[in-house]
């Protein structure tokens, strides 16, 4: 029976009844009842139901006891009413079955290591051991057939508004993103290595000197940098950049993109223009620079009250330039003993050296421990401030600004859960725009640049680039999802002199820029137009437009938190002869027992 598949499993309707179809698929169950084969058979569109009889099978019937889970099969009969009572509305298939009039194995299969029904889980790295099965559940191949509308939704947006595709490079130059490269050793130029890309960046600019416009790529990019939930080593960006953009040009282009996939894969309208906020007001108010506003809670800055304060901790943080924050919960004085103490030791975990906490009483009154040490001018001043009511939370953060922040934006996370404060189902987007343009570290005492060397400063603050590059904003903006950073961009530098003295402002001399990227600043002195872009974290998007908080399942062929692949056993030891191609030699010791490769 080599006939030609007519339908898919998960397809057939009442209105198929009378039609002779040909289905191939996978036998999800098969069920013996009453002297009839019943075979749930299913494919990418889920499961029908297909009934093999003694009167139709006379030759075929015995073997198809044998017939097992995972078995492939082709069968061909006819569409009929399921009869009476065992109509199962659950199914989209549910109204009918096929009756076989014939039928033939495809191929068989072993007996699985896990099964692949919904509700039993499985642990992951079986499922990623055995990808191919774990995809095969009808789980993952909804991921991945959302996934591919939301690509598809990407494309065709972009294409209306006149965006070319290209593709650039995988084996290229470093492109600084603050992460390690991936290196690949050359055969040809001994010595020497490409490095794979940790975005296009440099190619998509070059691509603007090109004259090209407006650019777009889904581009794998490859970043060997320590692993996240949301974060793999290869993943994959909707990278974006176009030609003499203002901001309020760039957001709106962009804001559309988004919003037309929410529309394609969820028929949600988000509403737009999104909201605009600043990083310095999203650091005072939420104390990160992706917040999750669905969540009402704010910090407020009250160090002010505290300048002559008995309250030894506020004391000692001011005295030293540090500042004093507070979040207020309303109704949070319905927090148990036990639960103030949990959200102390969580505080703990994020750098606290202690949360104070007050729960304000009737008639202002505050309770709890520092409640006592505060004069009457600092609590009727702390009420006033934040707006407390009796019944509220009031918790504390005394520290250097950085750790503030850093302590407070967890705490209004946990609060958050705690108090039940965040609707799951509701999307809150914004923009964070006017990040500073350099970090500086202590720990090497340079600067870096905060998004990458090639965003252009704030106009207004260029004449301190050299003298306070702490002060310096960079035009550069982030999308923000529900506390989920899934795309980050910048205004470029298209002035060679001004990319020359950022380079230097970051330690990096005239020969180094030259040698990494002298291309790039032959070709902003030959007619570079002023350009920006951006790149969405794609893989980000697909997990937010799932609710899934595991990357994982979103690509196909993921790799484990150590960056390996399971199911391939990448990466792998290679042979002698391929290294002395490669002219490379490990520096690896062995241990005595493991074998060589
Ligand atoms: P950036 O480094 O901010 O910018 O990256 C853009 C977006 O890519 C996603 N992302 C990741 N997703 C999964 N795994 C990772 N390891 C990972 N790293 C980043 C994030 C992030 O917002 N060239 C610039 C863009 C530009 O300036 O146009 C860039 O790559 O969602
Ligand atoms: P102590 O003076 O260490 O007994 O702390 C008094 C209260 O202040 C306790 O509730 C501590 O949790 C809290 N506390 C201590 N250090 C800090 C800090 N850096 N920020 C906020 N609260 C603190």
């Amino acid at each position: 029976m080599t006939a030609r598949r007519t339908h898919r499993c998960g397809e057939l309707r009442a209105s198929d009844i009378g039609q002779e179809v040909v289905l191939k698929g996978w036998v999800h169950h098969r069920r013996d009842h009453g002297g009839l084969i019943f075979v749930d058979l299913r494919d990418r569109t889920g499961l029908g139901q297909v009934v093999i009889n003694p009167q139709d099978n006379p030759a075929q019937f015995d073997d198809a006891h044998a017939l097992r889970g995972e078995w492939v099969i082709g069968i061909r009969g006819k569409v009929r009413q399921r009869p009476e009572g065992t109509i199962n509305p659950k199914m989209p298939t549910g109204e009918v079955e096929v009756v076989v009039g014939q039928w033939e194995v495809l191929n068989r299969s072993d007996h699985l290591p896990f099964r692949l029904d919904e509700h039993i889980r499985v642990n992951e790295e079986a499922r990623l051991k055995h990808r191919y099965l774990d995809l095969r559940r009808a789980e993952m191949q909804s991921n991945f057939m959302t996934r591919a509308v939301a690509m598809r939704a990407a494309r065709t947006y972009l294409d209306s508004q006149g965006f070319i595709e290209v593709e650039t490079p995988i084996l290229c130059k470093s492109t600084p993103e603050g992460a390690r490269d991936y290196l690949v050793p050359s055969r040809v130029t001994p010595g020497a290595f490409y490095a794979l890309p940790q975005s296009p960046q440099l190619f998509k600019q070059l691509l603007m000197v090109a004259g090209f416009d407006r650019y777009y790529q889904m581009a794998k990019c490859f970043r060997d940098e320590d692993l996240r939930a949301d974060r793999q080593p290869e993943f994959t960006q909707i990278d974006i950049e176009m030609s003499f953009p203002t901001i309020d040009e760039m957001c709106e282009v962009m804001e559309g993109l988004i919003a037309a996939i929410w529309r394609e894969v969820k028929g949600i309208e988000i509403p737009l223009p999104l909201p605009r906020l600043s990083y310095a007001d999203v650091m005072r108010r939420f104390g990160v620079d992706r917040p999750d506003l669905r969540n009402p809670l704010e910090i407020h800055d009250v160090s002010g009250l505290f300048t002559a304060t008995e309250v030894k901790v506020f004391q000692m943080t001011l005295e030293s330039g540090g500042v004093v924050r507070v979040i207020r919960v309303p109704g949070g004085g319905q927090l148990s003993r036990k639960q103030l103490d949990d959200l102390v030791a969580f505080a703990g975990k994020h750098g606290a050296k202690g949360l104070a906490w007050l729960k304000v009483q009737e008639g202002g009154a505050l309770q709890g421990p520092i409640g006592k040490l505060f004069s009457e001018a600092e609590r009727t001043g702390l009420l006033e401030v934040i707006s407390a009511q009796e019944g509220d939370l009031i918790v504390f953060g005394a520290d250097s600004e950085k750790v503030v922040c850093q302590v407070l934006a967890a705490v209004r996370q946990e609060l958050g859960r705690l108090m039940n404060l965040v609707d799951e189902d509701q999307l809150a987007l914004c923009w964070v725009l006017d990040f500073p343009m350099f970090e500086h570290s202590e720990e090497d005492g340079r600067w870096y640049a905060m998004h990458h060397p090639f965003t252009s400063p704030h106009r207004e603050d260029l004449d301190r680039l050299e003298s306070d590059p702490g002060s310096v904003r960079a035009l550069a903006y982030d999308m923000v999802l529900n506390g989920s950073e899934i795309g980050g961009g910048s205004i470029r530098i298209h002035d060679s002199e001004v990319q020359r003295r950022v380079f230097t402002a970051l330690g990096i001399g005239e020969e180094e820029a030259r040698r990494k990227f002298g291309f790039l600043l032959d070709a902003l002195r030959q007619g570079a137009p002023p350009h920006g872009g951006i790149a969405f974290g794609f893989d980000r998007i697909c997990m937010l437009l799932l609710g899934t908080e595991n990357i994982r399942d979103v690509i196909a062929f993921p790799k484990t938190q150590s960056a390996t692949d399971l199911m391939c056993d990448a990466p792998s030891e290679v042979s002698e002869e391929q290294l002395k191609e490669l002219f490379l030699k490990s520096t690896v010791v062995k241990k005595k027992d493991e074998p060589s490769a």
